[in-house]
């Protein structure tokens, strides 16, 4: 169907369910056994009401913040999500090229169809934040050249990933034979990819590289390592995030991987109010930032009410770029408006007037 008929994150799933192969939807759209963790990180939202303001001037509101100290243009950002060329052979750089055009962060993942040089050199430079996702190499050489790698392509943030120390069991991925290996090998950790005996989805076939033995102690190598800023990708606890604090990182992930990993680990907005009531002086030490199931401007304002300084989404960005940068812009365009018509009627201009005082949790407080 033609782009322009497509008005929201749901049409871009189905027309990606229609038309990418088999293969790749199952490998985007699959999460560990059940599913419950990836239906629940978006079902939340929906127990979650506003306490909207009236009669209050919202002629004009202001989407921009920042992310580590890099100004954007709205409080979302890419999810670093594998092989985003299987949607598009523009894969990375035509995500990069669409949130150049809008002002959003990507953070580009270990295990991107290209190589980081290729997609921070496809816009022109210090227009939009890259952040780059580690997954800690068993050969930590691997991860220390990544690590230069970055610091040489302006790379404005580390993330490294801590919910997948092995892949989860991704059912929906593993029923789907992996013919070819040569776009896993193409990654730029290096994976060789192999099949494995039990089926080997695309997600256990990449992810062979990454060092089950990394551990909190491990962080300060890591923080030795570089100089760039350390955010922890994948706490789903508070105890985890006052760790993350402890250990001196400037940021963290609230995620579960998109509900890919452990199936029934807590949604993401679970967490976020987790940390709030049990650990609000998180907040003041590191940025906090959320990812899954985001599909809504209204999600975003609530996790944002919650304290989440930016929101990211994985999936919606693949399933958009199925329509290569265009699809990907016109993705961007429904979420910044629809983000702006919930600020407009909950009675705030700017981000920083979000606040828990316009959220009535009472639905999610028990769980
Ligand atoms: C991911 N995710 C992910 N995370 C990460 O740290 N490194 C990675 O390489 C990948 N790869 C990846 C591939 C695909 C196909 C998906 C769907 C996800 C997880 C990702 O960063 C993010 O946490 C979730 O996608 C967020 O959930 P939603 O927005 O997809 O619901």
């Amino acid at each position: 169907p033609p782009l322009h008929t497509l008005i929201n994150t749901y049409d871009f799933e189905s027309v990606a369910a229609q038309t990418l192969s088999q293969k790749t939807y199952a490998f985007y759209s699959s999460a560990a056994t059940n599913l419950v963790t990836r239906d629940a990180n978006r079902s939340i939202y929906d127990r979650i009401w506003f306490r909207p303001r009236m009669l209050r001037n919202v002629r004009h509101v202001d989407t921009r913040t920042s992310m580590l100290g890099e100004k954007v243009e709205v409080p979302f950002f890419v999810s670093p999500a594998a092989m985003a060329r299987l949607s598009h052979p523009d894969g990375e750089k035509g995500i990069a090229r669409a949130c150049k055009e809008w002002g959003v962060a990507q953070c580009i993942s270990t295990n991107a169809a290209f190589p980081m040089q290729e997609i921070t050199s496809s816009v022109p430079s210090n227009t939009i934040p890259f952040f780059f996702q580690l997954y800690i190499n068993k050969d930590r050489s691997a991860s220390e050249a990544l690590l230069r790698d970055a610091e040489k392509n302006n790379i404005k943030g580390i993330w490294f990933t801590i919910d997948g120390p092995v892949q989860g069991k991704r059912e929906g991925d593993e029923r789907v034979k992996v013919e070819a290996t040569t776009n896993a090998k193409a990654a730029i950790s290096g994976a060789a990819a192999q099949n494995d005996k039990r089926g080997g989805g695309m997600g256990r076939t990449m992810g062979g590289y990454i060092d089950p033995t990394f551990n909190w102690e491990d962080v300060a190598w890591l923080r030795r390592s570089t100089k760039l800023p350390l955010v922890a990708k994948g706490v789903m606890t508070a105890e985890d995030a006052v760790l993350a604090v402890k250990y001196g990182l400037d940021g963290i992930v609230i995620s579960n991987h998109g509900g890919r990993n452990l199936d029934t680990s807590p949604p993401s907005l679970l967490t976020l109010m987790e940390i709030r009531k049990h650990h609000p002086e998180v907040f003041q030490h590191l940025e906090v930032f959320v990812d899954g199931g985001v599909r809504r401007g209204t999600d975003i304002i609530k996790a944002l009410c919650l304290g989440a300084k930016a929101v990211g989404m994985g999936r919606p960005f693949l399933y958009s770029l199925a329509y290569g940068q265009e699809g990907v812009e016109h993705f961007i365009d429904i979420m910044k408006d629809e983000m702006e018509t919930t600020m407009r009627l909950l009675g705030i201009t700017d981000l920083s007037q979000c606040h828990p005082r316009y959220l009535n949790v009472c639905d999610v407080e028990h769980l």
